[in-house]
């Protein structure tokens, strides 16, 4: 069985699977050529056959253990009919969501192209990971967390520290309840359609969880990642769903026992004894900062096998606490990836 799932059943492996987020992205030469080819990032979002290719980069490169499908968080919000573009050093820009009227005024059956196009993306890759022979490589397919999602609908772009939404989640707690239960439900239509298209594995994108006081935490955080896995659970509930709260603290607890998680990522703030902890809840997936993967990378194996060792009694799929950064040299990721699989079983205590 492949790696990350064998992880995600509870069972041994003899060092931890390995993938990193946003392993497929500009630090890889190979992305900025197809990027350039493809014209704007959405225009390679939607082409299933770029996209596919760009999925496949990182794992022919480093064979990782997970393929993550290549799309973004921001296709829901573009299928409820949001404008939205990417700005070259500015990120992503959508049209605001600004009242109870723009809510109304989003679709109710989200425009069923874009997923399909998602969906064909899917396709390709997992007959592709066929055809090339990486049979233990599982296919990840994501959506962004409500809470996250509806930050940027609302903010209309990035932010440090999303007031406008968090005012509005605070103030009128019932229209921002709608607004999360339109994105919950194009959610769920949208995950469907990467499972069926192939998807193995699910990760829950909450990027900005840990900007959440605990109000809002339970009701915009907790609430609509249940209802999402509940969804899908029901219908294939053998797909294992990663949840990922970044900078949830000390709520990572709380959110491990009640969203019905299989695996819990952890960003690179979660100390040692927290992961540990953690892992009598779920198997956890984390969690080295991206800065040692700067420069020349002499800290690299240091810290990651000091994860890999602390957390060697519990379930571990070794990743980074956030997206790799654009900046990082791809033979230092090389370097990281043969120190995760060199590590020698006595080295990884007591999983024998
Ligand atoms: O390898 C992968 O992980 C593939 C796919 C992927 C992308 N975005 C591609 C992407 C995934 C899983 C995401 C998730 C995503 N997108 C998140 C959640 C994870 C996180 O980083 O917190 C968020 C918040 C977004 C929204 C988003 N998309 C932002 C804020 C930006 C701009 C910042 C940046 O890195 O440029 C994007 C653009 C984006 N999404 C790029 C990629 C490869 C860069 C665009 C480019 O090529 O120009």
């Amino acid at each position: 069985m492949k790696p990350i799932l064998q992880v995600l059943r509870k069972e041994k492996t003899l060092v931890p699977p390995i993938w990193i987020m946003r392993q497929a992205g500009r630090y890889l030469p190979e992305y900025r050529k197809i990027r350039a080819q493809a014209g704007g990032f959405l225009d390679l979002v939607y082409q299933p056959e770029l996209a596919a290719e760009v999925t496949m980069q990182p794992v022919r490169r480093y064979a990782m253990d997970g393929a993550i499908l290549f799309s973004d968080i921001l296709i829901v919000p573009h299928a409820l009919g949001q404008k939205l573009r990417f700005e070259e050093g500015r990120g992503p820009v959508l049209e605001r969501v600004k009242n109870e009227k723009d809510i109304c005024s989003l679709k109710d059956d989200p425009e069923s192209e874009k997923f399909y196009m998602v969906g064909k993306t899917v396709e390709k890759i997992s007959a592709r990971l066929k055809s090339e022979k990486f049979s233990h490589t599982a296919l990840i397919g994501f959506a962004g967390a409500p809470w996250t999602v509806a930050c940027y609908m609302v903010e209309g772009s990035g932010s440090k520290e999303f007031h406008r939404a968090k005012k509005w989640a605070a103030q009128s707690p019932d229209s921002f309840g709608r607004l999360i239960d339109i994105i919950s439900r194009a959610t769920i239509s949208y995950l469907k359609i990467q499972i069926k298209s192939g998807a193995e594995i699910i990760q829950i994108f909450d990027s900005w969880a840990g900007l959440a006081d605990e109000n809002m935490f339970q009701h915009f955080v907790i609430g609509p990642t249940k209802r999402i896995i509940s969804a899908l659970k029901a219908e294939f509930p053998a797909v294992p769903v990663i949840g990922f709260p970044r900078g949830a603290g000390i709520q990572y607890d709380v959110y491990a026992r009640n969203t019905g998680i299989d695996g819990l990522g952890l960003d690179s703030a979660v100390p040692l004894h927290q992961a540990r902890a953690l892992q009598k809840i779920c198997p956890v997936q984390g969690n080295l900062d991206p800065v040692y993967l700067l420069g020349e990378g002499d800290m690299v194996c240091e810290r990651a096998a000091g994860i890999v060792q602390g957390l060697s009694n519990g379930g571990h799929i070794f990743n980074l606490g956030h997206g790799i950064s654009k900046e990082t040299d791809p033979d230092v990721v090389q370097r990281l990836v043969s120190c995760i699989r060199g590590q020698r079983p006595e080295a990884a205590g007591e999983r024998l």
